[in-house]
C-alpha cells in the first residue's frame, strides 16, 4: 500500500514543486515505485519530470473524462499524471456531492501499484487543494525563511484543520520544511527562527530539523527535466533532500 504525500503551501515560490521532484527522484533511486500527480494548473511538476503535456491530464481524470489509469504517463523518472491550465476551471466544474473525495476515491484503484504517491498543489486554497488533503496520508509544508512568507498562513491552517475534522481524520502534518536557506553556517535571523517556531505550533506540528539550502542547481534542474539527485547529486540542496528523506522515510534506506 502506498504512502500519499502532499506538498502544500498557498504561497508560490516556496519550493513545493522542487520538493516533490526531489522526493520522487530519491524514492526512485531506492527502487521504489512512484506516481507523481501535478495538481497545479501551471504544470511545473509535469515539466520538471519530463512528462509530455499531450494526452489525458489530471483534469480529465477528476472530471471523469478518462480513468486514472488512462491519465498516467511514464517518464524516465517515474509515473506522472500531468496538469495544464485547463485545471484552473475546477472550482466551477467540480460540484458533485462528495466533491472533496474525487481524488481519494480515484486513487483507490492504483494505490496498490505504488510505494509512494506524491502530489504537488497549486499556490491557492481551492477544491484541488482540499482534494489533495483529503487523499493524503501526510503533508509537508515548505516555507522560505522570510518574514513575509511566514505571514498570512491563517487560511492554510484553517483549511488543514477543517479537512482533518471533516474529511481526513488521519492526516499527518509531517512538519514545516524550510527551503532556500542561506548556505554554510550562516544562521537565520532570530526573529525568523522564532516566527517559524510559532507558525509550526499553530499548525500543531514541528519545524523539520533538516533545512534545504539555497543552491543554484536546484533552480537549474527543471530546465534539464532532471530531478536534483540526478542533475547535481553533490550540491547542498540535493544532499539536504537526501538527509531529509532518510529522516522521514528511514525504512527505504
Ligand atoms: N533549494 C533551492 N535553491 C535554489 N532555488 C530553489 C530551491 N528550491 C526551489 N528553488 C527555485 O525557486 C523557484 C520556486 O520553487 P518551486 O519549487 O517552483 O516553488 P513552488 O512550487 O512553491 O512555487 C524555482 O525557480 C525553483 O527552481
Ligand atoms: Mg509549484
Amino acid at each position: 500500500m502506498s504512502t500519499v504525500i502532499v506538498v502544500t503551501n498557498q504561497k508560490g515560490g516556496v519550493g513545493k514543486t522542487t520538493t516533490c521532484a526531489s522526493l520522487a527522484g530519491i524514492f526512485r533511486s531506492r527502487d521504489k515505485s512512484v506516481l507523481a500527480i501535478d495538481m497545479d494548473p501551471q504544470g511545473n511538476l509535469s515539466f520538471s519530470l519530463g512528462a509530455d503535456d499531450d494526452g489525458f491530464t489530471i483534469h480529465d481524470a477528476l472530471n471523469a473524462k478518462c480513468t486514472i489509469e488512462e491519465a498516467i504517463k511514464t517518464t524516465d523518472m517515474c509515473d506522472v499524471i500531468t496538469s495544464n491550465i485547463v485545471l484552473s476551471g475546477s472550482e466551477l466544474e467540480m460540484t458533485a456531492v462528495r466533491r472533496e473525495f474525487v481524488l481519494k476515491d480515484m486513487l483507490k484503484t492504483v494505490k496498490a501499484k505504488y510505494d509512494f504517491i506524491i502530489i504537488d498543489t497549486p499556490p491557492a486554497l481551492s477544491v484541488l487543494t482540499i482534494n489533495a488533503y483529503t487523499a493524503a496520508d501526510e503533508l509537508i509544508i515548505p516555507m522560505t525563511p522570510e518574514i513575509l512568507s511566514l505571514q498570512g498562513l491563517t487560511q492554510l491552517k484553517e483549511t488543514i484543520i477543517a479537512v482533518k475534522k471533516y474529511y481526513n481524520k488521519k492526516l499527518w502534518i509531517r512538519g514545516i520544511l524550510l527551503t532556500k536557506c542561506p548556505s554554510g553556517k550562516q544562521l537565520l535571523a532570530a526573529e525568523v527562527e522564532e516566527m517559524v517556531r510559532l507558525v509550526a505550533k499553530q499548525f500543531d506540528t514541528e519545524v523539520l530539523p533538516i533545512k534545504i539550502t539555497n543552491s543554484v542547481a536546484a533552480a537549474e534542474a527543471p530546465a534539464h527535466q532532471e530531478t536534483l539527485n540526478i542533475y547535481s547529486p553533490g550540491c547542498r540542496a540535493a544532499k539536504d533532500y537526501l538527509t531529509l528523506t532518510k529522516l522521514l522515510y528511514p525504512d527505504i534506506f
